[in-house]
């Protein structure tokens, strides 16, 4: 038995998780699966209710009696400070130490990619995002608030140890999975403390792994080249900030921020499973969200809980979507969440 912390948070978050989790609960008995699911209420109805988003037991509770946490989206424009979301998803990345934010970008259906010419066996890379620092720590200040002379300081934080072991999961990642290449990204030639050590750290680790081929790009140019040559990636590694704007450049590059699945990881830790995407409030309630990337997530989810095959599978299925058209309205299909869902059951 699994024991699953659902958090499907707020807008589009919820009617996307429930059909997640409709989606393994498809599979379960004929594979010998058992889900036992924890709705828990975190999210901004909680937080405008109570003024609490998060407790520090109820986050202690996430780790100690679950598997898995497979969570929605965070965001309200009631909540204009988005404390809420803060406490509680870069609260679990924190607080749970999962130190790497895995997001794979895979074309599974050539039509949906913007890039000319470009099919499945050219975008399949996976990035590497830290997820415990970098400009993400809320370290800093603000001095003179409101005035003329305000100054306002956001510090970006990298430790040897958070780089060193971002970068050597990448490594394993791309060893253990036959993966030739892994590319480091960093603006060092603009940032010479932080991206100094990035350099240092990449160029040791590097040197374990001949086998890797291994490439440096600044993010610019990273950028550049995704976009240019996609082909040219297997493992791309690279600091917090960074990694969340490259993934949004990737899920643009697999079809949309509608397919963009991710895993926020520590081994031997609680992990964390969420679609890419926000909460999306003009769409709430409408029925319109595309579930195929919480659909992912959750496969992420079985993978990482021991069963690959059915991560395979339901990739699989969530691909003969794609070439059907059986999607979602923003993929050029006419189906609401639950009928996109339905599709991917379809071709378990
Ligand atoms: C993401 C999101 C978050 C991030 C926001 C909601 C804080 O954009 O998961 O990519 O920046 O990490
Ligand atoms: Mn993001």
């Amino acid at each position: 038995m699994a024991r699953i912390a659902v958090i499907p948070g707020d807008g589009i978050g919820t009617e996307v998780l429930e059909q997640g989790v409709r989606v393994l609960e498809h599979l379960a008995p004929a594979e010998g699966l058992a889900f036992d699911w924890n709705w828990l209420p975190y999210g901004a109805d909680r937080y405008l209710e109570t003024g609490v988003s998060i407790t520090s037991d109820e986050m202690q509770a996430l780790e100690r009696d679950h598997d898995a946490i497979y969570l929605g989206a965070l965001g309200d424009p009631r909540v204009k400070s988005n404390q809420h979301a803060k406490d509680i998803l870069l609260g679990m990345r924190f607080e749970l130490d999962l130190f790497i934010n895995l997001r794979p970008c895979k074309l599974l259906d050539a039509r949906y990619c913007p890039l000319k010419g470009k099919g499945p066996e050219d975008l399949r890379f996976t990035v590497f995002r830290e997820n415990t620092e970098g400009l993400y720590t809320g370290v800093g200040g603000q001095f003179k608030r409101g005035t003329s002379d305000e100054v306002a300081i956001e510090a970006e934080l990298n430790t040897r140890k958070g780089v060193e072991r971002i970068v050597r999961a990448a490594y394993a990642f791309a060893d253990e999975r036959g993966l030739r290449r892994v590319c480091m990204s960093d603006k060092s030639n603009a940032m010479r403390h932080g991206h100094d050590l990035w350099q240092r750290v990449w160029r040791e680790v590097a040197a374990e792994y001949p086998g890797v081929e291994s490439r440096h790009l600044y993010v610019d140019a990273l950028c550049m080249e995704l976009v240019r040559a996609p082909e040219s990636f297997d493992v791309i590694v690279t600091n917090n900030l960074f990694g969340d704007i490259v993934t949004d450049l990737g899920a643009q590059l697999q079809g949309g921020i509608g397919l963009a699945a991710s895993g926020n990881l520590h081994p031997g830790k609680v992990a964390m499973f969420e679609p890419v995407h926000g909460s999306a409030p003009p769409l709430a309630g409408k029925g319109v969200a595309n579930p195929l990337a919480a659909v992912l997530s959750a496969g992420m989810m079985v993978g990482w809980l021991g069963r690959p095959d059915l991560e395979d599978r339901l990739e699989v299925a969530v691909g003969k979507c794609l070439q059907a058209g059986r999607v979602t309205g923003e993929l050029g299909g006419d189906l609401c969440t639950t009928a996109a869902a339905d599709a991917v059951i379809s071709y378990l």
